[in-house]
């Protein structure tokens, strides 16, 4: 990604949806934050409850929605950070954008936030956002994917900075969606790919009253599958496309099956949820 890791921990998207707690989250030994997923406007999410604690499982269900302040607010945070470290921003759609205006919501978050970022991630894997995830096949995928390498080189081409682009991928693709996704991504040099959001197989979930709850999975009950689509993307991309790993990371040993599986970088996020900071200093004493 040609960015300067001091290590490889990070804070994986949705914790801090507006940056508002940018150098607070800096305190703790993380190698890198990512802010978002932030949509153009603000919007409220998904009526609550929307997000479940499932404490026997170690996991979450959420269906938060995108609930956000909007690019403005988010802008207006990031001019005040006095954080020097590599900061990720997710972006993503409003909800109601209409699918055939999905892509102008990207190119404006793009636009809007590649003058602060060290990456910029793409969240198209979502399932709280109805037909977000659409995005990670076929055409779509080619035309969002297109459009936003022509802008990162327009920005490149105007304030001589690159901006990684970074995909985040679902867990739930089937292993022909993902080597068809691979394929686009490696023919259209994505810089990095976040393996994996949450899932919407809850049968991994023992908590049978959550389960039924609306959602994607997070924490323990995702972590081997998470694991499984790293290896499987590993062997499609070849180091071509460094991967971050997340799902799931509970521990060093977590840690070490997601490197193992072939992720240079990994975030965490239901595990700090689960462990706290205690988790954060773990992880970072691991090289
Ligand atoms: C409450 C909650 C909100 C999330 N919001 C976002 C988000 O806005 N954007 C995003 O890309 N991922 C979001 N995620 C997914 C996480 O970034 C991560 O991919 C997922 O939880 C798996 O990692 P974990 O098992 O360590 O939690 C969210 C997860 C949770 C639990």
């Amino acid at each position: 990604m040609g960015l300067p890791f001091t290590g490889r921990l990070g804070l994986a998207a949705g914790l801090d949806k507006n940056g508002d707690y940018i150098d607070a989250l800096a305190a703790l030994p993380f190698d890198f934050i990512e802010v978002g997923t932030v949509t153009p406007k603000p919007q409220p999410g998904n009526p609550k409850p929307r997000l479940f604690r499932l404490p026997h499982d170690e996991a979450l269900i959420n269906r938060m929605g995108f609930n956000n302040n909007g690019l403005d607010y988010l802008i207006k945070n990031l001019k005040k950070i006095q954080y020097k470290g590599i900061l990720g921003i997710n972006i993503g759609k409003n909800a109601d954008t209409p699918q055939d205006r999905a892509i102008e919501d990207y190119l404006i978050g793009f636009q809007s936030v590649a003058p602060y970022a060290s990456y910029i991630t793409l969240n198209i894997s979502s399932p709280n956002t109805k037909g977000l995830r659409d995005f990670q096949h076929g055409d779509l995928l080619k035309k969002l994917i297109t459009a936003l390498k022509q802008e990162q080189a327009h920005f490149f081409n105007q304030q001589k900075k690159y901006v990684p682009l970074v995909v985040k991928i679902s867990p739930d693709l089937t292993a022909e969606a993902l080597a068809s996704m691979a394929a686009i991504l490696l023919e259209q040099k994505v810089d990095g790919i976040i393996a994996t959001n949450t899932t919407i197989d809850h049968s991994n979930v023992s908590d049978l009253n959550a389960a039924d709850e609306e959602g994607g999975v997070s924490g323990k009950p995702l972590r081997n599958r998470s694991t499984e689509v790293i290896k499987q993307l590993s062997a499609l991309v070849q180091k071509q496309i460094p991967i971050i790993g997340c799902g799931g990371i509970f521990s060093i040993n977590d840690a070490n099956e997601k490197l193992a599986a072939g992720a240079s970088l990994i975030q965490v996020y239901s595990g700090l949820v689960y462990q706290g900071p205690a988790l954060i200093r773990q992880l970072s004493s691991m090289k």
